[in-house]
């Protein structure tokens, strides 16, 4: 079953003429995830540059005994779902009640959901297209009632929030998921800055085109007329902010129309397509407590490139019988 939350346009309009008036001008993550940006993410994904999604499935798929013993039972609601591939492992291990799946774009979700289905022909599966981070509550359904829950948000696209948005939507997880719930999510952590970079500016091109298909997609919904040989791609690593920022950089002074206002730039001026945020796990931990969570449990790679945390709400039963 798929429930269509998406944000109407609107809403859109709204969030993009906020985006533009900012400085430097920064426009929401979730933009870049349309049908086509949904396809392109899954080419990143597999770039030899691009180490964050093998590490964090390879270490699902080693872990997942453990995390599953270590986050009990209930019902899984996934943030970000995706194609939903990264869950497989965990609700093999788990057998949860139910698994919810959040994903902004339906035309991945809605398959998404038929294949797992498939898979797991008896578990209750929901879809729910929707930015997960304005999401209000779960919808009633008779599957999810009864059961604690269990959020999964893997592959740090935490990153893509500013820490002060991190808080808030770590605080949003609570509220939503649920007094006692437990979230499992997954961490990029700093690592050498030129493998960062490279991660970010792979040789084939795809991170390029990620970002220049958010242009595309602004032409076409809200009327927009950028020139996409107008801009160039760049991706750098601010050690200051720990975190990649990534750009469409004007190449001349011009002017474009957008949601019905014209917007200068400046020759070299930046539109931040979005950043990504590496948090070392003392950094994470500080983040969550400030959101009211507790780290339960840590996996990472040997490297220590990526780990996934365990978090519990800070005032739970579980926390304070902990020693
Ligand atoms: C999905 C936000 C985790 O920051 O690594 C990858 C998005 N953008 N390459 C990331 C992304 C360009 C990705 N996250």
């Amino acid at each position: 079953m798929l429930i269509d939350l998406h944000p109407e346009p609107a809403d859109m309009a709204r969030l993009v003429v906020d985006g533009m008036a900012r400085q430097p001008k920064q426009l929401p993550a979730w933009l870049l995830y349309d049908a086509e940006g949904s396809r392109l993410f899954e080419a990143i994904c597999e770039q030899p540059e691009y180490g964050l999604t093998r590490t964090e499935t390879a270490l699902l798929e080693a872990k997942a005994p453990e995390l599953a013993a270590a986050l009990g039972p209930g019902v899984v609601v996934e943030f970000g779902a995706g194609s939903a591939r990264k869950v497989g492992p965990l609700l093999a291990a788990l057998r949860p009640a139910a698994y919810v799946a959040l994903d902004i774009s339906a035309d991945h979700l809605a398959p998404a959901c038929r294949a797992l289905q498939q898979r797991h022909p008896d578990l209750p599966v929901l879809g729910i297209c929707c930015d997960y981070s304005r999401l209000e509550q779960l919808p009633d359904h008779p599957a999810l009632e009864g059961h604690g829950r269990l959020g999964f948000y893997p592959g740090s696209s935490i990153g893509n929030f500013d820490p002060a948005g991190a808080r808030d939507l770590l605080r949003q997880f609570r509220r939503l998921l649920g007094p006692g719930s437990r979230l499992l999510i997954g961490i990029d952590q700093p690592k050498a800055v030129e493998r960062l970079e490279a991660a970010y500016n792979d040789a084939a091109g795809w991170s390029e085109a990620f970002a220049r298909n958010l242009l595309t997609r602004l032409n076409r919904d809200l009327d927009g007329d950028f020139h996409p040989d107008d801009f160039d791609y760049r991706a750098w690593w601010d050690a200051g902010q720990s975190r990649i920022a990534m750009a469409l950089v004007s190449r001349r002074e011009l002017t474009v129309q957008l949601a019905g206002r014209p917007w200068p730039f400046a020759a070299g001026e930046a539109l931040i397509t979005e950043y990504s945020h590496k948090y070392a796990p003392g950094a994470f931990l500080a983040l969550a407590a400030d959101a009211g969570w507790v780290g339960a449990g840590r996996w990472s790679d040997a490297a220590g490139d990526f780990a996934l945390h365990l978090l519990v709400q800070a005032d739970s039963e579980q926390h304070r019988s902990e020693p």
